[in-house]
């Protein structure tokens, strides 16, 4: 019998609204979170109009390299680590809501594009902060 990886019907990221629905069930995850959600509501007052849209065109430039987000998220998480700081936990429950948020809502080729970005990006960000490089 032919089995589908593609239960509840999941599709493939594949477009900006795709994207849209990711990052706004992933915040909404976070904001929940006994162990990170303190970053994005104490530690810095997220302007959420402002940051969502920010977090729509990162993750597009990276499924879809449309060139729309021009920050540096490595600064930007070294200046958090220096107002409050981050740990090794921290990354590890931020990439486990993002691949849980991924999971729950898509599968397929970009689905694992983008957690596996998600997961090396994490990776450095971490070793960037935690060993001042
Ligand atoms: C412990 C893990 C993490 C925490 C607590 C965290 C928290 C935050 C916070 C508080 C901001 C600032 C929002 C604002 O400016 O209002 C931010 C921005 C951002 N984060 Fe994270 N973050 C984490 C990991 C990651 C990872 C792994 C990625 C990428 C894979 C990422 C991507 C970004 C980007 C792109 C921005 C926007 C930077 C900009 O303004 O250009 N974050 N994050």
């Amino acid at each position: 019998m032919l089995m589908l990886h593609t239960a509840n019907n999941r599709t493939d990221i594949t477009n900006r609204q795709d994207i849209e629905r990711l990052v706004n069930q992933f915040y909404d995850a976070v904001k929940a979170d006994a162990t990170i959600g303190y970053f994005f509501t104490e530690a810095v007052a997220v302007n959420w109009e402002k940051h969502l849209p920010i977090m729509y065109a990162f993750w597009e430039n990276v499924l879809f390299h449309t060139g729309g987000y021009s920050g540096n998220p490595m600064e930007r998480h070294k200046q958090l680590h220096h107002q409050s700081a981050m740990e090794p936990a921290h990354f590890e429950q931020w990439l486990h809501l993002f691949t849980q948020t991924v999971d729950r809502l898509f599968a397929g080729n970009n689905a694992e594009t983008i957690k596996q970005r998600a997961t090396s990006i994490a990776t450095v960000m971490q070793l960037k902060i935690l060993h001042h490089q």
